[in-house]
């Protein structure tokens, strides 16, 4: 199942646009009813307006209605030709780590994140991730 949602990942880089990085990246979030809602990054000729995989694929969940169905995300990233095989697993980046945050507190799951690499994947908990975040709860 949860390798599943890795190939999903791992597929969804193909889709990425990352013309300047050529840093392919897929994220794939498994919903509670077992469907799956991928994203890939998408990059920009002014770099700093690139959105990553994983906020993509939060923001198309959200999109349709399904944010608070996600029950864990699959990330993989690497060199075009080799997201499937990069050694050394990716985590999400410190911005996404705070958009995954606001899923995990809304649906009060620590999601799990699986992160790709040749040999399978790594598993961390967001609190993991992002100890001691800034979330909704500071706002009251
Ligand atoms: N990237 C992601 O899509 N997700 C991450 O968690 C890390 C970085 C993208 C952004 C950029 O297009 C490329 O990878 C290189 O940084």
């Amino acid at each position: 199942m949860t390798q599943n949602l890795v190939n999903a990942a791992i597929a969804a880089a193909a889709n990425a646009y990352a013309p300047y990085s050529n840093f392919h990246v897929g994220a794939a979030l498994l919903l509670d009813n077992g469907d799956i809602v991928t994203g890939s990054n998408f990059e920009n000729a002014s770099y700093g307006m690139t959105l990553c995989a994983e906020t993509v694929a939060i923001a198309t969940a959200n999109s349709d209605g399904l944010l608070k169905n996600i029950v864990a995300i699959a990330v993989a990233g690497g060199p075009a030709d080799k997201v499937a095989a990069n050694a050394k697993a990716i985590t999400p980046c410190g911005r996404c780590r705070q958009i995954i945050k606001e899923v995990a507190d809304l649906t009060q799951r620590d999601i799990p994140v699986h992160c790709a690499h040749a040999n399978g994947y790594d598993t961390y908990l967001l609190s993991e991730l992002l100890p001691h975040g800034f979330g909704p709860a500071n706002l009251k």
